[in-house]
């Protein structure tokens, strides 16, 4: 087996408008239902409103890029900043992600285009968000102003982020924006869900200027087999892609969009085969978002977990088996090339007295996730690179500033960027394509 990763690889890291850009009403940009989060709905009543001011600073975090050796960036375009009511095209907004794209280009860095990872426009949601079938319109003509400005000079894109976590988190358990509680309304958001994520592809395919690759980046998740008996693999495989958490987190989403089959769940939830030809459109790869393993719980739900079992400081479980598990359980039952679109360890980091920030957790964590997708590589599963989430400390949603889940730390005081010592580890895995994990 080769020590190397493949020729090529896209070692990366990841990050989304929400989170790190702030100017929330900068040059025309109208607010998202994430700007307009109450109070009590976010940790210590924070907000995104300034975030990591990437907006203003965009060319000071790519030359940190540059200096930590990333291939590529995965990063998402905010829509009520390039269309900040219905129709209307905001050119400033739409400016500053030219830019940024320009910006990576010139530092041989490869945009990555996430379209929806979130933020949707305040005005979108009071056309009735999700819940209305109106959005696959308004989604499509989003994605042709983004496709028109961009795609001469990017390849990648992501139509959606985690379909199921924003619908589980936004609309069914009320954690996220928009903070409702619809659990019947499953259905009808996921069918208008994937008929945007179909138009989106379609619009890349016949509006891009260059050979898109186009895939979706979904929250994936697996069960780590007991042992690795065929037998215990077996039970895994099928509670990771068939039932279990597997039918939520997977198959709910991936056999429409991927294999047009409608999934039934609970009884009462289904995708219907009439929709099946719209909704599954080709893809070039199967972005994922690997974190925790199933095997305690869902993601957030890990109370099973033994004593002292390793956490993040969100109380994640650290299982890195997860990482070649659900790489392969995927892969053989969807046949996509697979992107690592995230994956990463949220800590309390902070600044030692020598004016550093060492994270050796995060250094142990990646080379633990990275030689279990190493695993899957060299039993000949296509990998096209690695994300790591993120980029930055960022906005972690409801859960606020305090878990940093960054390469680089930020003071957001002062907005002082601060390199961690794993991001330098980083840095050398890079430069060995990968070889010094052995
Ligand atoms: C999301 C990110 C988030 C990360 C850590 C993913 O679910 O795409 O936006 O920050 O996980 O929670």
């Amino acid at each position: 087996m080769s020590t190397a990763f493949p020729n090529g690889f896209l070692w990366g890291a990841a990050s989304a408008s929400a989170q790190i850009e702030g100017a929330y009403l900068e040059d025309g940009r109208t607010p998202s239902i994430w700007d307009t989060a109450k109070k009590k709905q976010v940790k210590h009543g924070e907000n995104c409103h300034i975030a990591c001011d990437h907006y203003h600073r965009y060319k000071e975090d790519v030359a940190l890029m540059k200096e930590i050796g990333l291939k590529s960036y995965r990063f998402s375009i905010s829509w009520s900043r390039v269309m900040p009511e219905e129709g209307r095209i905001n050119e400033k907004g739409l400016r500053f992600y030219s830019d940024l794209v320009d910006e990576l280009i010139k530092n041989d860095i490869e945009p990555m285009v996430t379209i929806f990872h979130w933020d949707m426009p305040l005005w979108v949601y009071k056309k009735g968000g999700w819940l209305s079938e109106k959005i696959v319109p308004l989604f499509r003509d989003y994605a042709k102003v983004v496709v028109d400005a961009l795609s001469n000079r990017v390849k990648w894109w992501m139509t959606i982020n985690e379909p199921g976590c924003f619908i589980m988190n936004g609309y069914l358990q009320g954690v996220h924006a928009p903070f409702k509680r619809n659990y019947l309304a499953l259905s009808k958001l996921t069918r208008n869900c994937m008929l945007a994520h179909a138009e989106a592809v379609k619009v890349i395919r016949q509006y891009a200027k260059q050979k898109p690759m186009v895939g979706v980046a979904f929250s994936s998740g697996a069960y780590v087999p007991k042992s690795e008996s065929e037998a215990d693999i077996d039970i895994a495989r099928k509670k990771s892609v068939e039932t279990g958490n597997g039918l939520m987190a997977n198959r709910w989403w991936m056999d429409p969009m991927i294999l047009s089959k409608p999934v039934k769940a609970y009884g009462i939830f289904s995708s219907k085969e009439k929709d099946m030809a719209e909704i599954c459109q080709p893809l070039d790869f199967i972005g994922l978002n690997i974190y925790s393993s199933f095997n305690y719980g869902d993601w957030g739900d890990t109370e099973k977990a033994p004593e002292g079992t390793p956490r993040n400081s969100l109380g994640w479980v650290i299982d890195e088996r997860v990482m070649y598990w659900n790489v392969r359980f995927i892969y053989e039952r969807y046949h996509l090339p697979v992107m690592i679109t995230e994956n990463g360890v949220a800590a309390n980091d902070a600044v030692s007295l020598d004016g550093k920030v060492h994270d050796p957790n995060r250094t142990d964590f990646l080379y633990r996730y990275l030689k279990e997708l190493k695993r899957a590589i060299d039993e000949g599963i296509p990998v096209l690179g690695y994300q790591h989430w993120s980029i930055m400390d960022n906005f972690e949603w409801a859960e606020g500033y305090d878990p940093r889940f960054g390469l680089v730390f930020v003071d957001y005081s002062t907005q002082k960027r601060i390199v961690k010592d794993s991001a330098w580890e980083y840095s050398r895995i890079i430069q060995t394509n990968g070889s010094c994990l052995k």
